[in-house]
């Protein structure tokens, strides 16, 4: 099979293109023709050797966690899943695998896709859409009726961010630049500030601000909270929590407990996937550097056949 790989640390090019065996599915695992994969910006970290310590990998590493797919075989104790089922998911980082025809993975780790939904939509969804739901509800603690700020709206994690935060009765204040203003309202936004003119900081009385960016940007956002106030950070580990507001970071570990209900909100028309760009396979190298920017619209997505 094809696949994207690297033999050694470093920025996207070093990303080679060739074929890789692939072994047999295990008891518990299915074997899933990749269709359509989708690039996070761990993806990025990963392959420059930023995160040796959380997700040490082995070379050569084919990388890529978010697919969609169709299962062609799966092991011996799979009863959920038989070849031919359409589905979507995530692998470990460690593992990766996601860039290419095929790959290997636990049957735990994958969902059925349903029929309204493209392998494009589906590949999009399991780390920006989990990532979104466990930050705003279950490290953030987000209710009905509360303000939230969203930083980054217009990224895959962001995105996804708006729409629960608004499906879920909260008010939402969301920064973007300027071309993306529009957008991120369309999505749900209550306020979008455009960071690059105006200064969030003014904000008050906020009950939870996500951030995406860190630095600065989270250094500006403890100021903008009520008393009691929380920040879930998906980018600072070492944040604390001070005497009068809550500062906790947000590890996703584990796509599956939010694929059924990505797949429920998608079917009662709730979720929109906004797309940035699709490349081919062969063009990996480039789906990464666009996410390297810093400055995707929504998700980038490889799709395996040209
Ligand atoms: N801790 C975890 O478990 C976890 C899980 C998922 C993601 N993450 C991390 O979370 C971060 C965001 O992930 P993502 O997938 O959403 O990234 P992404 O899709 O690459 O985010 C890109 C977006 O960030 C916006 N942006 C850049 N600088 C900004 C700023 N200063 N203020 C506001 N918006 C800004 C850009 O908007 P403009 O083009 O309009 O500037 C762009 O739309 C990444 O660092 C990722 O590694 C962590």
């Amino acid at each position: 099979m094809k696949a994207a790989f690297i033999g050694a640390f470093g920025a996207p090019d070093v990303i080679t293109l060739g074929e890789r065996d692939l072994r047999a599915p295990g008891a518990a695992e299915v074997s899933v023709r990749v269709e359509t994969a989708s690039v996070n910006p761990l993806d990025v970290k990963i392959l420059a050797g930023y995160l040796q310590q959380v997700f040490p990998i082995e070379f050569p590493y084919v990388p890529g966690t978010d697919f969609s797919g169709v299962i062609d075989a799966v092991g011996a104790e799979v009863t959920q899943f038989k070849p031919g089922d359409r589905v979507f998911g995530r692998t470990s980082p460690n593992a990766g695998g996601a860039f290419a025809q095929r790959l290997v993975v636990s049957a735990e780790d994958v969902c059925l896709m349903p029929s309204a939904m493209s392998a494009e939509q589906a590949a999009a969804l399991p780390t920006a859409f989990g990532t979104a739901q466990q930050a705003l509800f279950d490290v953030g603690r987000l209710q009905r009726g509360q303000r939230v700020l969203i930083h980054a709206a217009a990224g895959g994690v962001g995105s996804m961010a708006v729409q629960l935060a608004h499906h879920a009765g909260a008010h939402v204040v969301a920064t973007a630049s300027g071309k993306n203003v529009d957008l991120v309202k369309s999505l749900g936004a209550d306020e979008v500030i455009d960071y690059r003119q105006q200064d969030f900081a003014a904000l008050r009385d906020i009950d939870l601000v996500l951030d995406t960016v860190g630095q600065d940007t989270l250094a500006r956002s403890w100021g903008v909270l009520r008393a009691g106030g929380r920040i879930a950070t998906l980018v600072d580990f070492s944040i604390r929590s001070t005497a009068t507001h809550v500062g906790e970071s947000v590890f996703f570990a584990s796509a599956t407990p939010f694929l059924a209900q990505a797949v429920q909100m998608f079917q009662q028309g709730q979720l929109q996937v906004i797309t940035d760009a699709i490349f081919p396979l062969d063009e990996a190298r480039s789906a990464l550097e666009k996410v390297a920017t810093g400055h995707a619209r929504g998700k980038v997505l490889i799709r395996m056949s040209p």
